[in-house]
């Protein structure tokens, strides 16, 4: 299989994150064909359409860097049932000025994080919504909405459940799979 680079981003601004630690399990698990690397997101300004005319030099790094990728995989956890403010304002920073967004046509998944036992179902759908609008054609299935995340992983963060290592694994095959698809490659 050929080899895609994905571009990650993490909803949390949290030190502590567990949807961080879920980001590094990620990126040690994934097959070979793909190479998970991570697009910060905590330096970005809050956007402002005024910014359409020149945009800030970290703005335009977001966009550069999703354009260098060949798909994008959110790890997010839920906030008030919805996407992390951090979280949305990349995509609103990514998807501007009109007509030249960096996440047209780009191929993109989900897996988002709690503790709770719904596994944040209101964010990764929320997240969908903006795809759509977006034209990123979405890995649908398998979904992947973990929760109980807290108790997923040891003291160095490891995860520590074979149930959760196999699925996710299968995740990110069934991903580099809709990639391939989607790339027009094998
Ligand atoms: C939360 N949390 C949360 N959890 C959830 O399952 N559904 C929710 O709607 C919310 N809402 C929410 C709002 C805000 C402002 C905070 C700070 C937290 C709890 C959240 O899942 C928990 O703090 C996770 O640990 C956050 O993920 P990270 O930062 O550890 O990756």
């Amino acid at each position: 299989m050929s080899a895609f680079t994905v571009g990650y981003f993490v909803g949390s601004l949290s030190s502590t994150s567990i949807n961080r630690k879920l980001a590094k399990a990620l990126v040690k698990l994934a097959p070979e064909g793909l190479a998970l690397r991570e697009i910060p997101i905590r330096d970005l300004p809050l956007y402002s359409q005024d910014y359409d005319a020149d945009y800030p030099p970290p703005a335009r790094a977001l966009k550069q860097a999703i354009g260098e990728v060949d798909a994008v995989l959110f790890v997010t956890p839920e906030y008030n049932r919805s996407v992390p403010a951090g979280l949305k304002n990349a995509i609103d920073v990514g998807s501007r000025p009109y007509g030249k967004s960096a996440w047209d046509r780009k191929p993109a998944a989900v897996i988002s994080v709690s503790p709770g036992a719904i596994g944040g179902f209101g964010a990764n759908h929320h997240l969908r919504q903006s795809f759509v609008f977006l034209n990123m054609p979405a890995l649908q299935q398998p979904e992947a909405y973990i929760g109980g995340a807290e108790g997923l992983f040891d003291q160095k963060s490891n995860l520590t459940q074979e149930s959760t290592r196999k699925f996710l694994l299968s995740f990110l095959n069934a991903f580099a799979g809709w990639i391939g698809t989607k790339l027009g490659a094998s």
